[in-house]
């Protein structure tokens, strides 16, 4: 059983439980700027679990894509990955823990098929500080789920995880734990929240993949309790109880509905019906491992870290840039610049030859597309983002790279040399005597593109460490000081203001007439991105626009230049600019009541454009150097095409 059937029956089954399927919202949440990402089903669920009416009903379900950015380091081992996906299912103030309970419960055993015998559970154990009981109710409803399928199944007080290590399993199958484990909120325990957040105790569900799996480095081969990410037991759901909300003098009070929010993840479900816990395993990841296989001649068997980094990341990425999330140097852009960054170290590792990433990422979205359409629909776009981001930083890692050694070798290090090798002896913490300086870590970042993580990993794998601090500071000068410059700036994706770019700016209006000029009024601007060696355009236009075309709009443009002429700047009202049909604008709602617009008349006395637009432009056509060439003509996005074209 694969993942997309996982998923298909587990919406079936809740569907057929009276649920509504609702789709998977974006990984950047709306409207809600107190979270970077989506980061479980219940976020964009918020204002209905606090009793705003959901208009599908009180019985939700989804598969919401999630993506976690804190576990970017956490990536390598066999559960952890950036990007996944979350089974959910919500009772808005309706059923609570005996259905809920029950519906999974079914679900894992009579829809999946896992053995009942590998499930094991925890409760909320309690807690009087904050004047909420232990969750006998859900133990009772356990002890029935596992009586009717011959388990008898006994409780074991725990408490807190350092406890468990103490108290030990004691042949238990339901668990009760503390706070710190057993309640869950969107900033974790109860003392995390702040007032205004809403959470509550919950019960999680932990499959037993055997004590060979057992990885904790002191109890090693038999975890000691379930709730101690021992490798033994993985967590593969948890029904939240949402009954609480924070108030601002720290005490919890009822919300006015008692809410169930389940979720379960996708892959680790799957890892159970496999029996092998390794979520790149399961079939949605392994067509993407084995790919790499393919492309590198190497096993993942033998390189796991390295085939779960680039896997992990460049699925985080596609999912990412297909809601809109281009890599970038802030927010939620720099996270995909570092996903992509990580994995070309990894795949360069690996012998991976350059520019396969847009290969890599087109075995994500064929395994991802019949479930989410957009990824096909976009394939154009993020491939060609993945495969720049992969060039760019390709041309630096190599020189920085070698810049990395010669700042390493500045660095006291507890080494000796053997044999000619320097070998680090690993067991002496680093120092600050043993930092790479902000200094250099500032260079590395805006020189050679390392991401300053990438910097402290790197760092890390010679026993260095990274004078982190200092750099945030140099960081925030930067940061201010291209502030400063890019309120100077035309901000319509022009990438400078420098004489290249200025040119192909006049030329884009200049296509785009000719654009409208053969092919009709209907096309208009849908976004531009201009640096001094191309341009590149998007617009409104259905379908492919024949060679032939391409070639009258080039004529169009390069007859412009050569004759020559005026380029004029007019201010007048918006409301004017409006009602003037030769006045060619797309964002109106973008612009300022008093707009600019920029007239380009040809000294024969033919107007060529007339664009409302923030400027800067040649101010003769003749000063455009160049023969005017579109290289390119593709499918931005459903009804957007996307040219680019050069001055030659
Ligand atoms: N919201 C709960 C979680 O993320 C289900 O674990």
């Amino acid at each position: 059983m694969g993942g997309n059937e996982i998923r298909t029956k587990y919406l079936e089954f809740m569907k057929n439980n009276g649920h509504a399927v609702i789709p998977s919202s974006a990984l950047v949440p709306e409207n809600d700027p107190t979270t970077l990402f989506t980061g479980s089903g219940m976020q964009p669920l918020i204002p209905y679990l606090m009793g705003q009416k959901h208009p599908m009903g009180v019985r939700l379900t989804d598969s919401q894509k999630c993506f976690r950015a804190n576990d970017i380091e956490e990536v390598g081992d066999n559960r952890h990955t950036t990007f996944f996906e979350m089974l959910g299912n919500w009772s808005l103030g309706d059923y609570f823990k005996r259905e809920q309970l029950r519906f999974f419960f079914t679900y894992m055993v009579d829809e999946v098929g896992l053995d009942p015998n590998k499930i094991y559970v925890t409760v909320f154990a309690g807690d009087e500080s904050l004047g909420i009981p232990r969750d006998d109710e859900s133990v009772a409803i356990w002890k029935e789920l596992f009586a009717e399928r011959g388990i008898e199944a006994k409780d074991v007080f725990i408490g807190s995880e350092e406890d468990g290590y103490q108290v030990g399993m004691q042949g238990g199958r339901i668990f009760y734990y503390d706070a710190a484990k057993n309640w869950w909120s969107r900033s974790g325990k109860p003392v995390n929240m702040p007032a205004g957040e809403i959470g509550g105790p919950d019960s999680e569900v932990f499959y037993d993949f055997g004590p060979e799996h057992a990885t904790h480095p002191v109890f090693g081969k038999q975890a000691a309790h379930p709730n101690s990410d021992s490798g033994q037991f993985l967590e593969i759901g948890n029904s939240v109880f949402i009954e609480y909300i924070k108030q601002p003098d720290g005490s919890f009070t009822k919300l006015p509905q008692s809410n169930v929010d389940f979720g379960g993840g996708l892959e680790r479900i799957a890892a159970a019906k496999n029996g092998d816990p390794d979520v790149f395993k399961v079939d949605l990841l392994r067509n993407v491992v084995s790919h790499i296989e393919r492309l590198s001649g190497k096993t993942y068997a033998d390189n796991l870290t390295a085939f779960r980094v680039i896997t992990d990341h460049i699925r985080g990425a596609v999912f990412l840039i297909s809601d809109g999330i281009m890599p970038g140097n802030a927010d939620q852009e720099y996270f995909v610049r570092r996903l992509l960054r990580r994995a070309v170290r990894f795949a360069d590792q690996l012998g991976i030859p350059a520019g396969k990433f847009a290969e890599i990422a087109t075995s994500v979205i064929t395994t991802y597309s019949a479930q989410y359409p957009v990824l096909a629909e976009k394939q154009g776009a993020i491939t060609e983002a993945i495969a720049r981001e992969e060039e760019q930083f390709r041309k630096t890692l190599e020189s920085g790279l070698k810049q990395f050694n010669k700042i390493s070798l500045q660095v006291h290090v507890t080494s000796t040399e053997i044999d000619g090798k320097r070998i680090i002896d690993r067991s002496v913490p680093p120092t600050t005597k043993q930092a790479i300086s902000a200094q250099n870590a500032f260079d590395l970042y805006t020189t050679y593109g390392f991401p300053i993580e990438l910097t402290e990993e790197i760092a890390a794998e010679r026993g260095l460490i990274v004078e982190r601090a200092g750099f945030e500071k140099l960081m925030e000068e930067h940061k201010s000081a291209s502030r400063a410059g890019a309120e100077q700036k035309f901000k319509g994706g022009l990438a400078d203001s420098s004489e290249k770019v200025i040119e192909l700016h006049t030329a884009t209006h200049l296509m785009l007439a000719g654009l409208q000029k053969e092919l009709g009024g209907h096309i208009h601007q849908a976004g531009s991105n201009i640096t001094a060696e191309r341009l590149r355009y998007d617009f409104t236009h259905g379908e492919k626009v024949e060679r032939e075309i391409l070639d009258r709009v080039e004529a169009f443009v390069n007859n412009a230049i050569k004759i020559g002429g005026e380029v004029t700047i007019e201010m007048m009202s918006k409301d004017k600019a409006q009602t003037d049909a030769t006045i060619e604008a797309s964002f109106w709602d973008r612009y300022p009541d008093e707009v600019k617009v920029y007239t380009m008349t040809g000294s024969d006395g033919t107007v060529f454009s007339r664009e409302l637009c923030g400027g800067p432009h040649v101010e003769r056509l003749e000063n455009i150097n160049g023969t005017f060439k579109i290289t390119k003509e593709e499918s931005s996005s459903a009804g957007v095409r996307r040219i680019k074209a050069i001055l030659e």
